[in-house]
């Protein structure tokens, strides 16, 4: 197994019911460190640019009106095999099918609301990262 990264946001629907504690718990008791974060509030440009690969799906422009709506917190992750190892702990995208213990049947409010964001792939973790953070904001 190798020692991988993958990138985090924690969604405005967690932030607004100070839940970043509470996930960040369920993130290092799934043995991930998390080797950089910052809350910021994302730009309209920041959240279109991010999700471009979903400009042509039906939920776009709220799923863009949402992640500007308030705070998020945006992470590095470092683990085992990171990817995996976070959409696992995150659970599935919508919570009614995400398996107990996972971040998302906790916590997450809809399919849009749903708490958390994870990388896909490890590819798609190099570039997420680089959205947010420069190589010197990350200190493993
Ligand atoms: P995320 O992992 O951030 O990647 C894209 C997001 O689109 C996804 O989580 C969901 O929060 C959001 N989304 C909203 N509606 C849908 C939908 N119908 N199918 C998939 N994702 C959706």
């Amino acid at each position: 197994m190798a020692t991988q990264r993958t990138f985090s946001i924690i969604k405005p629907d967690a932030t607004r019911r100070n839940l970043t504690g509470a996930i960040n718990a369920k993130i290092e008791e799934a043995g991930l460190r998390i080797v950089g974060q910052k809350r910021i509030h994302m730009t309209k440009a920041q959240a279109e640019a991010f999700y471009a690969v979903h400009a042509e799906r039906p939920f776009y422009n709220d799923l863009v009106s949402f992640m500007i709506s308030g705070p998020v917190v945006v992470q590095v992750l470092e683990g085992e095999n990171a990817v995996a190892a976070y959409r696992q702990v995150m659970g599935a995208t919508n919570p009614a099918d995400a398996d107990e213990g996972t971040i998302r049947k906790a916590f997450a409010e809809s399919i849009e609301a749903n708490s958390v964001h994870g990388s896909d792939s490890d590819e798609n973790a190099a570039i997420e990262i680089n959205h947010f953070f420069t190589e010197d904001e990350i200190v493993g």
